[in-house]
């Protein structure tokens, strides 16, 4: 039997492949799956726009899994039914002030220069693409190929998904240990009784490196970073935006978006913030997320608030994810996904499942490695 603790869209989509090739698969979730980072995001599907500064080595991944992606939808929502609300309008990034214009050149050139499909507009393309955008917009740049998905919805269809083939689901089950034999991974405790396991994979996103019997130098570099959100109604009649935005933000806020749902929310996110796991929403995180949303978007003043949330997300050391084999036998690791895990939701469970099932790791994976945070 395979093990996955954690059952957030990684776990859950890894679980699912592992599934779909035959293997007994359990999730254990210490609450409800899905219900941490999988469900706080916003579901942008973004490599190019979302790439934060000396993260190259992330952006042959991100756009691989990115490009997997409507595959993935499409399969997801034939095996169960479920509309996952995959959107093609692409994402526009703006900029207000001459000082984000500047930003905005330069990484229009780096994506440029590195053959990416982006495109430049000026202050008045970008408001007759977007009319309700701010007047005060100067330019922007527009990349057709960051789409977007309902993450809540992608969650509940691998969920069924990954019932529906087979998979087990524990939650609200903490793992008391992992137990290790001769130096392989050989079973879990929780709820005071052993489960011998012949594989197990670690994919419990910010808790990822608490689990208790994690020898020492298989333990993911990985913390809590605190992402502060909020959703507004639009008109629904008028929904004031189609495509995703991206604007300049403020010091807790460090790019804000705008990301419109067909359901009719707006969801603006997301401040950075280093603080352990303390999910608590904060005037500070509100007035900052409201002030940089309205500057890109004025008429959200008017829009009733539906609700705010914070989600954790896994950040490691470098940022990129951590995945492949910990240095431990029978112990994967699939983890640290920061920003991006539901970007690279289809990428992470296809490598992650070939590597269980052959045992090599993928050239698309390797230098993700756990290995590179360990001392030689
Ligand atoms: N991927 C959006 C965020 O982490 O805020």
């Amino acid at each position: 039997m395979i093990a996955i603790i954690g059952g957030g869209i990684c776990g859950l989509a890894i679980g699912w492949r592992l599934a779909q090739e035959g293997f007994s698969v359990t999730i254990v979730d210490k609450g409800k799956a899905g219900m941490e980072a999988s469900w706080a995001a916003a579901g942008m599907l973004a490599p190019l726009i979302e790439a934060e500064h000396a993260e190259e080595m992330l952006l042959p991944l991100a756009i691989e899994s990115r490009k997997r992606w409507p595959q993935f939808a499409a399969e997801l929502e034939n095996f169960t039914g479920i509309n996952v609300d995959y959107r093609t309008e692409g994402t526009l990034q703006i900029a207000l002030h001459r000082d984000d214009q500047e930003a905005l050149e330069h990484r229009y050139s780096f994506f440029k220069k590195n053959n990416f499909e982006i495109e430049k507009l000026s202050g008045s393309q970008v408001k007759a693409l977007q009319p309700h955008l701010s007047h005060n917009v100067t330019g922007g740049i527009l990349s057709p190929e960051d789409h977007q998905v309902d993450n809540r919805l992608v969650v509940s269809a691998l969920l069924k998904a990954f019932k529906k083939a087979g998979g087990i689901l524990h939650e609200n089950t903490e793992v008391d240990e992992i137990c290790t034999n001769n130096g392989r991974v050989n079973g879990i405790c929780m709820g005071g009784e052993k489960v011998v396991v012949e594989h197990l994979v670690l994919s419990a996103g910010a808790w990822s490196r608490n689990i208790p019997g994690i020898p020492k130098d298989a333990r993911p570099p990985v913390r809590p970073l605190k992402g502060q959100m909020l959703a507004l109604e639009m008109p629904s009649k008028m929904p004031l935006l189609d495509h995703v935005i991206w604007g300049p933000g403020n010091a807790i806020v460090s790019n804000i978006y705008l990301v419109p749902k067909s359901d009719g929310r707006l969801i603006i996110g997301a401040t950075v913030e280093e603080m352990g796991y303390d999910t608590r929403i904060t005037c500070g995180g509100l007035f900052e997320l409201l002030r940089a949303g309205w500057e890109v978007l004025p008429s959200i003043y008017d829009l009733p608030v539906l609700s705010s949330w914070a989600g954790l997300r896994p950040a490691s050391r470098d940022d990129a994810p951590i995945l492949g084999p910990s240095g431990v036998d029978g112990l994967t690791i699939a983890t640290g996904h920061h920003r991006n895990g539901i970007l690279l939701a289809p990428i992470t469970a296809s490598e992650i499942t070939a590597y269980i099932t052959n045992q090599k790791v993928s050239p698309l994976i390797k230098p993700f490695q756990l290995n590179r945070f360990q001392k030689p």
